[in-house]
């Protein structure tokens, strides 16, 4: 019986949900050139260029095309049933972790649905596209908000308070990432410092290097809500008949 979960989340889960992962094929960063999109040099060369690219992603995210999947709603229904406590981490700017009831949750990347004054700093729901028309309210004059999404060179939000859970957690599942970008791709060193069971799950089989004790392949939005049922039955990873039903 686990007592403190830390799910760490990627584009991997997303993806059944219709939103493009970042470097898969086809991925976001085969079309854009980071440091164009998503740097803040790129973004003082060229703001009308950068905010097109996240213009794009927001309204694909609110076409009412995209939706939770089966992974998103089993992270919520784990923190709805699990007795013990819960951190879902995401390095998503996506909602869909909201959509599916998840409240526990931190957006460690920033959230596309927001905009920010560069002056002062405060949030914005957006409303609408980015765009030079589009400022915040807190600011005479008002400053054209910029995307609230943490760009390369730039410092994740809640670091202490994962920190924190990474330290103390007693099982760290890392779903749908590829484990290139730090910070996040060095939770899992923590949790494996700190004593935890690590597990992943991804599309692809694990490589020989990997960092985690378990593996699980396959898609989220199938294997995730196996898991969270194992974990809600009280069963630890490595226990054999928890492994026996996510092999299944
Ligand atoms: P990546 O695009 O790097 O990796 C996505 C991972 O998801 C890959 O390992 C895929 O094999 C896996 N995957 C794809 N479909 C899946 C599915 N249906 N089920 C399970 N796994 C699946 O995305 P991230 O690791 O999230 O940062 O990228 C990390 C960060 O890099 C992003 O947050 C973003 C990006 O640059 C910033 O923009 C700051």
């Amino acid at each position: 019986m686990y007592r403190q979960i830390v799910v760490l989340t990627g584009a991997g889960i997303s993806a059944e949900s219709g939103i493009k992962t970042f470097r898969d094929e086809d991925g976001l960063w085969e079309q854009h050139h980071i440091e164009d999109v998503a740097t803040p040099e790129g973004y003082a060369r060229d703001i009308n260029l950068v905010e097109r690219f996240y213009n794009s992603r927001w309204e694909n995210l609110h076409s009412g095309e995209v939706h939770p999947n089966a992974a998103h709603a089993a992270l919520a229904k784990l923190e709805a049933e699990f007795s013990g406590k819960l951190l879902v981490i995401t390095q998503n700017v996506d909602d869909l972790h909201e959509r599916a009831g998840s409240k526990r949750l931190l957006h460690m990347h920033g959230e596309l649905s927001k905009g920010r004054c560069p002056q002062s700093l405060q949030t914005f729901v957006l409303r609408e596209p980015f765009g030079e028309d589009n400022c915040c309210t807190c600011c005479i004059p008002a400053k054209r908000l910029r995307p609230h999404i943490v760009w390369f060179g730039e410092m994740p939000f809640g670091m202490d308070r994962i920190h924190d859970a990474l330290d103390n957690c007693d099982l760290f599942i890392a779903i749908g990432t590829s484990g290139t970008v730090y910070p996040a791709a060095g939770f899992v060193d923590s949790a494996n410092h700190h004593g935890a069971q690590t597990v992943e799950v991804n599309l692809l089989a694990a490589d020989r290097h990997s960092q985690f004790q378990y593996h699980f392949t396959g898609k989220a939005g199938d294997v995730v809500p196996a898991l969270v049922e194992s974990i809600l039955a009280g069963k630890t990873l490595g226990s054999e008949a928890a492994t026996k039903e996510m092999s299944a």
